[in-house]
């Protein structure tokens, strides 16, 4: 195994330092190794990513296991989780450890399969929970993400089966039925286009109802792209009331507002849907605070005939692997512990993920990635490593670039490309 020096290296912003890499792990010395030279580049623990869609099995077109575990290396990750609403469902053992196998063949991060709460996501029958916990998948976290987990009582009883092996359901938060036919935020944009709207109130409603029941239960609920203001504040209560909730925000939530609907352009047509300007102002003030835990990308590609075309034939969704961390810089700045908490420590500490989101002392799996703060760079979607090219930051310049990212100690990307 080849071992690295990375020259002059910034520790999450620390002073220039020598980082070794030797069997995988992170050394403080080397004999012979390959040296990087590292000048003026940011050490990251490699990103977490707990909302992840790859897509496979199904829907190969839109993406693969490996080329979104591709996309995720060249955004800084080195493990994400892969959503459920597959073709067919991540429902069973059999599914949920074909995409952990085929993560593992790709070898580019850790691919840890999501798990579905209900059968086929129809809302109505517990999916084999247990048999997918047991698996060689060993899956920790259950979603019907893209559906909500609506009824009150299938969702007490799926807390109450993941609390026996410490699972979490990870809520898609919306009543469906205040967003029948919605088509974006339900606002003064949604009225001047004359678009049916998707109100703030069916994501907090849900929220609110189930901090309550996983309270009651004792179990552990995770919010999944939390997307509003009063949402915010229902989590603000549900934790200091000590419920064991933790919440996600994505990136384009923390950038993108309902104003770009107004272009009819289906690449910004996303579940939840972006909000307004005050909704993002808090969302980033929850994520700086610690009220949302964590950034979670929803990478969600989709293939072309499902983007261009009409607004309301679109899938929602968005790619975000590869931009997630620019926006975030651009966002929060160089706080590069505050990142790395949000991005890595605290996502790996949520899903028991052993090995990522270290603090990259000696010693520490070496999985880690590099970043190059001066670097400005322009989205353009062909380059992206994603089957699917639904960015909504074409042509946006963003801060940061990747420049090399290490799981296990071998290089999945270098000079900002992947090794295969
Ligand atoms: O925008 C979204 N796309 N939201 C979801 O909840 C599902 C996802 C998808 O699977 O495309
Ligand atoms: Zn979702």
């Amino acid at each position: 195994m080849t071992s690295y020096l990375l020259r002059g290296v910034s520790l999450l912003g620390a002073a220039p330092t020598d980082v070794h890499i030797v069997d995988g792990r992170i050394s403080d010395r080397s004999s012979d190794p390959e040296i990087i030279d590292a000048a003026g580049l940011v050490a990251l623990p490699g990103l977490v990513d707990l909302h992840t869609h790859l897509r496979e099995p199904g829907r190969e077109d839109a993406e693969t296991v490996e080329t979104g575990s591709r996309s995720a290396a060249l955004g800084g990750y080195t493990a994400v989780f892969a959503m459920a609403n597959t073709s067919p469902v991540a429902d069973t053992a059999g599914v949920v450890e074909q995409v952990w196998r085929l993560g593992r063949e790709a070898g580019l991060v850790d691919v840890q399969p999501i798990g579905a709460v209900t059968v086929g996501l129809a809302g109505k029958q517990l999916a084999e929970l247990g048999a997918m916990a047991s698996s060689a998948a060993g899956v920790r976290i259950f979603s019907d993400d893209g559906h909500c987990v609506a009824d009150p009582r299938l969702m007490r009883r799926a807390l109450e089966y993941v609390k026996a092996f410490d699972g979490i359901i990870a809520q898609h938060a919306e009543e469906p039925r205040l967003t029948e036919g919605a088509q974006m935020h339900e606002g003064e944009v949604s009225t001047r286009l004359g678009l049916t709207g998707w109100p703030a109130v069916a994501e907090e409603a849900i929220i609110a109802r189930d901090v309550l029941l996983a309270e009651h239960v004792g179990s552990r609920l995770h919010v999944c792209h939390v997307s509003t203001a009063g949402s915010v504040e229902v989590l603000r209560q549900a934790k200091a009331r000590g419920v064991r909730v933790t919440a996600e925000v994505t990136p384009h939530h923390l950038l993108l507002t309902d104003e770009l609907a107004a272009s009819y352009d289906p690449v910004y047509k996303v579940n939840p849907p972006l909000r307004t300007a005050s909704d993002v102002q808090a969302l980033r003030d929850a994520l700086v605070e610690g009220v949302i835990d964590i950034v979670a990308t929803d990478h969600a590609p989709h293939a072309v005939e499902d983007k261009e075309c009409e607004w309301a034939y679109a899938r929602p969704g968005m790619v975000g692997l590869e931009t997630a961390l620019p926006v975030v810089l651009s966002v929060l700045g160089e706080r590069w512990d505050l990142i790395a908490e949000r991005m890595s420590r605290t996502p790996a500490r949520i899903a028991g993920l052993t090995g990522h989101g270290t603090d990259l002392s000696v010693g520490s799996p070496a999985n880690l990635t590099l970043v190059d703060p001066s670097a400005r760079r322009v989205v353009d979607p062909a380059e992206l490593a994603s089957r699917s090219r639904n960015t909504p930051y074409a042509g946006t310049t963003l801060p940061g670039r990747i420049v090399a990212t290490f799981l296990r100690g071998e290089p999945t990307v270098l000079d900002g490309k992947a090794v295969k």
